[in-house]
């Protein structure tokens, strides 16, 4: 196991939630402080936290703030505010499977501080769960390697460590990596303000491509595609930051191969197929900005997640173990531990 420093974007001290303003990176490295649940919702929409574990362990530091609001006024409804911030955003399964374990605790007749220690408890299992992953990952990996990953499926998007950064880190630290690729990821450029951000802060040599360019590299050379998930669908398919998709189409034509790093918190046994998940749609603003403000014949459809076939990925990486041409059979015995 490698027990590099766990830097979290996320954090709870004097008795607040903080959370490192992922919009601002890599220019500017600023905390925010939360207090009150709806304010820890619109910040989950407007990513200032981002990636599908990250804002599950918000949410459920989230449902603190919620109950103790809930002490201080009689009047504030705990239950829709639990509501507003599982739909905070609709594609990530681990946000509502946070707010559900939450809503456990508040079953069981849990007050603040066992809120408080579930959360921590969530935090502290997906650290252990990347790093776990970061093992399983790096063995599938040969010496030499040359890898790309898409979107930040790193220590940003997770507790800490992170899903296919977390394989990366793992396997650079074993010396396996002679290469590691970086798409820039649009419209949000996670991979070249996060991705990139994070490899340099481990000192972890990156080189950053346009999305355009992955054809070209994987002509060029390249051995895996690894990316993280925001949902693994019952027979396998993956809904992951659009352009995923892509990646996973060319991998397969160049005869690259596809590795998806997700803990099983992230895998959904209730939803049988990618066609079933809401696919978040966000602001054409994010690719426009605002050049054609006057113009309405110019507008933008701005799908931030696309779905990947389960027939395209070579391995499926969870904390506990790996999964080989994962299918509906495959996944259901490795969650039953079998
Ligand atoms: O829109 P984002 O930045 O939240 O999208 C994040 C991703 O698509 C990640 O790849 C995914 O959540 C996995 S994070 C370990």
């Amino acid at each position: 196991m490698n027990t590099a420093d766990p830097f979290s974007p996320i954090e709870w001290r004097e008795n607040s939630l903080w959370l490192l303003d992922q919009r601002l990176l890599p220019q500017r490295q600023k905390w925010n402080r939360y207090d009150d649940i709806d304010a820890v919702a619109a910040a989950i929409a407007d990513l200032v936290v981002r990636g599908a574990p990250a804002i599950g362990i918000t949410a459920a530091y989230g449902v603190v703030l919620g109950w103790r609001q809930s002490r201080q006024d009689p009047g504030f409804d705990l239950d829709a505010a639990l509501g507003r911030l599982a739909g905070a955003r609709p594609t990530a399964v681990n946000l509502a499977w946070a707010v559900d374990r939450q809503r456990a605790v508040l079953a069981r007749g849990g007050d603040g501080e066992a809120l408080l220690a579930e959360a921590c408890r969530m935090h502290r299992q997906d650290i252990e769960g990347c790093l776990a992953m970061g093992d399983h990952g790096a063995g599938l990996i040969d010496a030499g390697s040359r890898v790309l990953t898409h979107c930040n499926a790193g220590a940003l998007a997770t507790g800490g460590y992170g899903t296919a950064l977390g394989v990366i880190r793992s396997a650079w630290s074993q010396g396996r990596l002679s290469a590691v690729y970086a798409s820039e990821t649009r419209p949000w450029q996670q991979g070249l303000r996060l991705t990139a951000w994070e490899l340099a802060r481990d000192g972890i040599d990156v080189q950053v491509i346009v999305e355009g360019a992955a054809s070209s590299l994987m002509r060029a050379g390249l051995d895996w595609v690894i990316v993280g998930a925001d949902r693994v669908c019952a027979n396998g398919d993956v809904v992951n930051k659009i352009g995923t998709s892509n990646l996973a189409i060319l991998a397969r034509h160049h005869g690259v191969r596809f590795l998806v790093a997700a803990p099983t918190s992230t895998l959904d046994p209730h939803t049988a197929s990618g066609a079933e998940v809401p696919i978040e749609t966000r602001d054409p603003a994010e690719i426009l900005g605002d050049r054609y403000a006057n113009e309405p014949r110019v507008r933008a459809w701005n799908p931030v997640f696309d779905v990947t076939e389960a027939a395209l990925i070579d391995a499926l990486v969870t904390e506990i173990g790996v999964v080989l041409q994962p299918d509906k059979d495959k996944i259901a015995a490795h969650l039953a531990g079998e």
